[in-house]
């Protein structure tokens, strides 16, 4: 087997080998068979999709002993030349390596000297959008009147490039990009005739990476043949690729879905332990979420590039995340990916990215607000302080209705001065939301902290200090005296203890804190395990001991919690910032909704975060 150059051995010979390209053969062919080629051609299209080898088989078939025939034998002296390279009549030249004047001039000396071998002279000029100015009008003189006996093909990948006054002279023609299937299939003949071992779905992979190109399909086919000893598997040329398969797609999106930033951080950890490229993750995962978001709107664009075995799982994923979930996952992969290709720490800002994915600090919209501001006027106009049992839930925390009870300003900026009249403190119903929560933390403090925490967040993003949002974004404000914020983590988001007890993230959160309420508030933080409520319920886990081992900085006073009646099923609740699907499901006094032994990874994880602690500072925005 010669596998060297298995792209030049199945370079294609006739134009009925050219696949693909349809509109561009059969015009060639009926130019042929009419006598009506035109003297100049212009070949555009991505790399390896057939405009050199058009142009050769279109200079056989003007060349051929038997021609000119839009079949041309293949075997005569003047067709093996051209297959050789050695015909004088068909001259090729790369404007990328030649691209002065002097060349062209060259060309021109030699362009009106009759053809030696057979009828045509052709000259291929291969990214022609490389010439310099002076070429090209050289060229384009050449175009103006060609000799009887020359047809010009000039390629390109290029074509904007290209002047229009040359682009005005030549009969324009664009190579598509083969599709996936067309290139598995392709490499599946050519796998086939040379005996090469290759699993039906190794070819789909192997497609698929030569990205449109049949060249570096069959390029890559080449080496894994040479590479791999016995059958091609898809296991093997993912390893060799290092690609990270579709699992670790499906299951990193699932988690960033649901909010389980813990278990995505872990299968970054995996990876950058595996020693994975994480810049090259990041592009596959865009490109699965890209077919996700194209599956239910183009199903076929959207599994051209997938594998039969791949087809269920993909399906079963796009019926149950929704498109708008997706494209916000793209919007902010598509960003990190920005960062990472401008030197960005790959595994930094993939995990402050799933981190802020999985907090969510969706910012109140404008309608959002005016919806609030509406409710809270109709509560106030009707006297009626009867919150709803149960508050429904929305993806988007802020746009969670308020209880009519919390008759309080919404979430402005004006809350800086503490107002003179305190607010009645009233207990909550039972099954309240965490919005609920939110004001009732409000209304036991003159400054509505639990109401502007969302903003809070946002404001320490915008400050860069997205890690220390992302800790705090976690947390539920218990209430605020003037004096003492206190926080409280659900069970499932213990972990993040240590980190909002440590002064560094303290200090960051005091900062923008003072600047609300006119004094840097001390900071209280607990877990779902200090709650009465909680205590030696629904078998939860205690929280890793990571986190409780964390030291407390002098800042921060952990004091026992004294407070108001605590509404049941409050743990159940998001956290202010966060949607965390999936952790309301149960009833009150069920700390954190997951006790399902996750505590012992997310410790792993605050231990993985703590490693990035330092930088944490500069991956936001
Ligand atoms: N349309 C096609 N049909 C079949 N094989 C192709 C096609 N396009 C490219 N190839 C394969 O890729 C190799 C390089 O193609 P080439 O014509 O040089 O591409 P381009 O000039 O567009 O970069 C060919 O030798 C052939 O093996
Ligand atoms: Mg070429
Ligand atoms: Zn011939």
């Amino acid at each position: 087997m010669q596998h060297a150059s298995l792209y030049r051995k199945w370079r294609p010979r006739k134009m009925d080998q050219v696949v693909g390209q349809e509109p561009v053969v059969r015009t060639l062919r009926r130019a042929i068979e009419t006598g009506r080629v035109a003297h100049a051609y212009l070949f555009s299209g991505p790399r390896g999709t057939g405009k050199t080898s058009t142009a050769k088989v279109l200079a056989m078939g003007l060349n051929c002993a038997e021609g000119p025939t839009a079949e041309p034998d293949g075997t005569c002296e003047n067709c093996r030349a051209i297959v050789n390279n050695s015909s004088l009549d068909v001259v090729e030249m790369d404007a990328a390596s030649n691209r002065g004047i002097d060349e062209i001039r060259d060309l021109r000396d030699r362009v009106n000297l009759a053809p030696v071998a057979g009828r045509t002279k052709v000259y291929i000029i291969d990214e022609v959008h490389m010439l310099t100015a002076e070429a090209f009008n050289a060229l384009l003189k050449m175009l103006e009147e060609p000799p009887e006996h020359v047809v010009f093909v000039l390629a390109t990948t290029e074509k904007h490039k290209v002047l229009p006054t040359i682009i005005s002279r030549c009969q324009s023609f664009d190579f598509r990009r083969p599709s996936i299937e067309t290139l598995a299939t392709k490499l599946g003949e050519i796998s086939k005739a040379e005996g090469i071992a290759v699993e039906p779905e190794a070819l789909t992979v192997i497609a698929r990476e030569g990205r449109g190109s049949f060249r570096d399909a069959e390029g890559l086919l080449d080496q894994l043949s040479s590479f791999v000893e016995g059958e091609i598997t898809t296991v093997v040329v993912r390893e060799l690729l290092g690609s990270v398969g579709p699992e670790a797609l499906l299951e990193t999106t699932h988690a960033l879905h649901e909010r389980r930033a813990a278990d995505a951080l872990r299968i970054v950890d995996r990876l950058s332990n595996e020693g994975r490229d994480l810049g090259q993750f990041v592009g596959e995962l865009l490109s699965h979420l890209r077919n996700l978001m194209l599956l239910p709107h183009a199903p076929e664009v959207a599994l051209a590039g997938v594998g039969a075995e791949e087809r269920a799982p993909l399906e079963e994923q796009a019926n149950a995340v929704p498109t708008a979930e997706v494209v916000r996952l793209v919007e902010a992969l598509g960003d990190a990916l920005g960062r990472i290709r401008r030197g960005g720490d790959p595994k930094l800002e993939l995990e402050l990215t799933f981190l802020k994915l999985a907090r969510d600090y969706t910012e109140p919209s404008v309608e959002n607000l005016m919806a609030r501001l509406e409710r809270l006027e109709n509560a106030a106009a009707n006297g009626g302080l009867t919150p709803p049992a149960q508050a429904p839930r929305s993806q988007a925390p802020v746009t969670s209705p308020e209880p009519a009870t919390t008759v309080e300003r919404p979430d402005t900026g004006e809350s800086r001065e503490a107002p003179a009249e305190p607010r009645p403190v009233e207990t909550e119903p039972a099954g309240a939301t965490e919005s609920a929560a939110e004001e009732a933390g409000g209304r036991r403090s003159d400054v509505d902290l639990a109401g502007q925490w969302v903003s809070i967040m946002g404001e320490l993003k915008r400050r860069k200090q997205a890690l220390t949002a992302a800790v705090y974004g976690e947390a539920r404000v218990e209430g605020f005296d003037g004096s003492v914020l206190k926080l409280a983590f659900p069970g499932d988001q213990s972990f993040y203890v240590g980190m909002a007890r440590d002064r560094k993230h303290a200090d960051v959160l005091a900062e923008v804190l003072e600047e609300r309420v006119g004094s840097r508030p001390r900071l209280e933080v607990s877990t779902g395990d200090d709650l009465p409520e909680t205590v030696s319920t629904a078998g939860e886990a205690p929280p890793g001991p990571e986190a409780l081992q964390e030291p407390a900085p002098r800042a921060v006073v952990p004091e026992p919690p004294a407070r108001e009646e605590e509404p049941p099923g409050a743990w159940d609740g998001e956290g202010p910032g966060g949607t965390m699907a999936g952790t309301n499901g149960s009833g009150p006094g069920s700390p954190g909704g997951g006790g399902d032994g996750t505590i012992r990874s997310e410790s792993e994880v605050f231990e993985i975060m703590r490693g990035f602690g330092p930088f944490g500072q500069n991956g936001g925005g």
